[in-house]
């Protein structure tokens, strides 16, 4: 059986490394019941040290990651480091991140570094507004083909993406996205990675915005969602274990 895989976004939190070394036992310790989850947490950077080598079932998930691995790059998040850290997995080119700055090119050179470390990116795609004629699909499209044009042919299937509405993530969401709305862009997001880079195997969707404790069942269930990126509910261990429970 494909396991579904969940990502836990911590964004910002918490506030001290105490908070975060129990939440992250917390989740690990309730792990071991779901054999069909891949459950992966992302911390704020200075936390993920706290996580290295301990034997849990959580795969550790960096937020964001630097395009440089070696070097004198004062600030960034280097790649190798994360992977030496133990990071397999790490998002890539979020909303909040593009907002500071990331464009599709730095988020595509992001994504080949990533690879060359033998991480694998989680590409965030997801539009501002949606708007009746449709526009919005041809701007998903473009931040696909644009954010991943540095990626080679054989790795391709490597990438996660996920589908982020803008307008249906954090607190200000202006309304949850409804599981056909998710469902539909996971399918049209499958057929034109297939298309775009002429590849047989779609790659995996995962779906976030608002993702919580009540609303995960009807998602993790959607045709075409391969998993789930949650960012508040992934704060509260109760919350994103019941996520989790969903899956399995
Ligand atoms: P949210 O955040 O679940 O709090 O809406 C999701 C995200 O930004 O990745």
């Amino acid at each position: 059986m494909v396991k579904k895989i969940i990502v836990g976004n911590w964004k910002t939190n918490p506030n001290d490394p105490k908070t975060a070394k129990k939440l992250f036992t917390d989740i690990s310790k309730s792990l071991r019941k779901f054999k069909n989850s891949e459950v992966v947490i992302c911390p704020p950077p200075f936390f993920q040290a706290l996580f290295y080598g301990l034997k849990v079932s959580v795969i550790l998930g960096a937020e964001d990651v630097g395009i440089e691995s070696v070097g004198s790059f004062t600030g960034e998040l280097s790649p190798r480091h994360l992977k030496t850290l133990g990071v397999k997995y790490s998002i890539v080119g979020h909303s909040e991140a593009r907002l500071r700055g990331d464009t599709d090119e730095i988020i595509s050179k992001k994504i080949a570094s990533l690879l060359s470390e033998g991480i694998i990116p989680v590409l965030c795609v997801g539009e501002l507004v949606r708007d009746n004629q449709g526009e919005f699909f041809k701007f998903i499209k473009n931040q696909l083909s644009k954010s991943l044009t540095l990626v080679p042919e054989n790795k391709l299937n490597k990438i996660i993406i996920a589908y982020e509405p803008i307008w249906a993530i954090g607190s200000l969401a202006e309304r949850q996205a409804t599981p056909d709305e998710a469902k539909e862009m996971a399918l049209f997001i499958k057929k034109t990675v297939r298309e775009l880079f002429k590849i047989e195997k779609a790659p995996k969707i995962l779906f976030g915005g608002s993702v919580d404790e009540i609303n995960a069942e009807i998602f993790i269930k959607t045709d075409g969602i391969d998993g789930l990126l949650v960012g508040r509910a992934s704060l509260n261990s109760k919350k994103f274990l019941q996520i989790i429970s969903y899956a399995g």
